[in-house]
């Protein structure tokens, strides 16, 4: 049996692929997994239902094949190249702060084995105007991890329709933020935006100890409107655990 990579922790390796995967904390049965090339037919319905395509800014619509396969060529770009970086900091003795998490896709482990694709959730340097509004900064490339002045981290998350409302996004980012975000990406400030009216992501967030910093009318083009949004923010507390 391979040894697996001490860098990796606390991800776990499913034996059978090698594919590293992290576990929700409350709910056993869904885990984040490095994106898949194949992940583009469980894609386009979820992004063609307007429950979840409505309170995203980016995506394109309708979603397409071209446009998941344009992603899912970024996305597992992203994954691989953090995960040589571990592997390249196999021998070092402490755990390799990384820019990033290799797994982000969310998938529900059904009781034959099979996965089934759930959505995303995925931390980023944070890059709109009103999310660093305030900091001195306009742009951030790379994180400076400087305790003094923490980077600016944000996120972007969707769930299938069909799981909404049972706790999932909820504890999919305490694992995250708990298990890598924190420990190991040096997540300590977050500010995020929600579209104007998204009231359970919002709710997410205020679950998790963000405040409402503001919400601003017409701030951004979606797909051609002007739609407000809602800025929260959190800073990581000595002692207190992300909730
Ligand atoms: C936002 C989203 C990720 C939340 O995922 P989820 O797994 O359903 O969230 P959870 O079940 O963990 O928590 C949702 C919370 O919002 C609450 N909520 C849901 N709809 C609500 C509404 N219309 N008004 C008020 N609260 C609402 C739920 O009651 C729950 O709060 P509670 O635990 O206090 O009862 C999911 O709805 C989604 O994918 N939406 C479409 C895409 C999206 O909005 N992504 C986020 C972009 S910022």
């Amino acid at each position: 049996m391979p040894v697996h990579n001490p860098q990796l922790h606390p991800l776990e390796v499913d034996e059978t692929t090698g594919e590293p995967f992290l576990r929700l904390l409350s709910h056993p049965n869904i885990i984040l997994t490095p994106p898949r090339l194949t992940d583009g037919p469980a894609m386009i319905p979820l992004f063609n239902d307007e429950r979840v395509y409505h309170w995203l800014s980016s995506p394109p619509f309708p979603y397409l094949p071209e446009h998941a396969d344009w992603w899912l060529n970024h996305a597992t770009e992203k994954s691989n190249k953090i995960l040589a970086e571990l592997e390249a900091a196999r021998d070092e003795s402490t755990p390799k702060l990384v820019d990033g998490c290799p797994v982000t896709t969310i998938r529900e482990v059904k009781e034959d084995g099979t996965q089934v694709f759930l959505g995303s959730i995925d931390l980023d340097l944070a890059g709109q105007p009103w999310e660093l509004e305030g900091s001195g900064r306009t742009s951030q490339e790379t994180p400076r991890r400087d305790p003094s002045d923490p980077d600016i981290w944000t996120i972007g998350d969707y769930l299938a329709p069909s799981h909404h409302g049972q706790g999932i996004m909820s504890d999919a980012f305490r694992t995250l933020m708990q298990q890598w975000g924190i420990p190991r990406m040096g997540v300590r400030r977050m500010v995020v935006t929600a579209l104007d009216g998204n009231k359970a992501s919002v709710r997410v967030f205020e679950k998790k100890g963000f405040r409402l910093r503001k919400t601003i009318d017409e701030a951004m083009d979606v797909r051609g409107t002007k739609r407000g949004v809602h800025v929260l923010e959190w800073t990581l507390k000595p002692g207190v655990d992300f909730k």
